[in-house]
């Protein structure tokens, strides 16, 4: 199975990850483009890591910048979880990579309509879903060209920016609403799945031991997660922005339940939540496949054996 891929994201170190799965799987994901959008970390940080990271890993992708900050609201950075740089503390080497012209909701659209006939696109949001809610509002056409969202956001368990919510769609709750009333196929992958997905202490010291220059610099990435006060007490790190991913290589190993999934708009405590209705009786028709189940093993035997494939 063949994917065409537009991937959104705030690079980050998760995010970064789910560069090199993809980028390890040139065989299942034609790359398209990668797009940034500010959420992480700025506009201008999020994309020179983006850049950095294609050269990096060798990705023949083009990138285009995007949004600067959410629909309606102020950005706020996700504070300290990224670092400064936005990729904790790895210096990735320079690039002379550059953006294209075209803002990022242009760019996406331009690659949609230059699908070849028949073929569809995937859009992988892993950030805040302004670039995905601009490109579906200022251009309806691509819609019927888009085979589904496969996004990192939401949760129905509790968030982690607040009690309610989870960090891309409380950072522009807007856009959310936009993109989960659209019609469009979702897979969500929200916290109840990424919080099963990551890696331990021991795996990220073995990365930062590996003789692989690349598996060397992500295991310096993900070790600076657990100096932040969100892991700092923990065993193992989430690795969100991957699930994505990886659910299009190893579907089996995921499973979750269709539902009706709105966003809570309000300010206040439930900013930003994913509202999902569990009813059985529920006469809302589902708009996402939120997934609930991973099987941790096997996701961290596929996600070392991705990182490991560069040399
Ligand atoms: O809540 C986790 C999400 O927020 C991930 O995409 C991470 O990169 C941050 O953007
Ligand atoms: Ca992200």
């Amino acid at each position: 199975m063949k994917y065409h891929i537009l991937f959104d994201c705030d690079p980050g170190i998760d995010d970064a990850v789910a560069f090199a799965l993809a980028g390890a799987h040139p065989e299942v994901f034609v790359m398209d483009g990668v797009t940034t959008v500010a959420g992480n970390q700025t506009s201008e940080r999020v994309t020179g890591n983006a850049l950095k990271l294609i050269a990096f890993l060798g990705i023949d992708a083009p990138v285009a910048r995007g949004a600067a900050g959410p629909l309606l609201r102020e950005i706020i950075p996700a504070g300290d979880i990224h670092g400064s740089t936005g990729l904790g503390n790895c210096v990735l080497p320079e690039t002379d990579r550059t953006v294209v012209p075209e803002f990022a909701p242009e760019f996406m659209c331009r690659k949609i309509r230059e699908l070849p006939r028949g073929e569809r696109m995937v859009l992988v949001p892993t950030g805040p879903l302004t670039n995905i809610a601009l490109l579906l509002k200022a251009f309806p056409d691509c819609r019927e060209k888009i085979d589904r969202i496969v996004l990192m956001g939401g949760s129905m368990s509790g968030g982690n920016i607040t009690v309610s919510a989870e960090f891309n769609i409380w950072e522009d709750p807007e856009a959310a609403a936009i993109v989960f009333e659209s019609g469009i196929p979702i897979v969500m992958c929200g916290l109840d799945v990424t919080m099963q997905c990551g890696f331990r202490r021991e795996q990220v010291r073995q990365l930062l031991r590996d003789e692989s220059e690349v598996a060397r610099a992500y295991g310096e990435m993900m070790n600076f997660y657990f100096e932040t006060t969100v892991y700092e007490k923990q065993e193992k790190i989430a690795i969100h922005d991957a699930v994505t991913f990886m659910y299009l290589l190893h579907p089996e190993i995921f499973s979750g339940r269709e539902m009706h999934v709105q966003i809570d708009c309000s300010e206040g405590l439930n900013r930003g939540m994913t509202v999902c209705d569990t009813r059985v009786w529920s006469d809302a028709k589902p708009n996402a496949l939120v997934l609930l189940q991973a099987d941790s093993d096997k996701f961290e035997e596929y996600l070392l054996e991705a990182i490991h494939s560069y040399r």
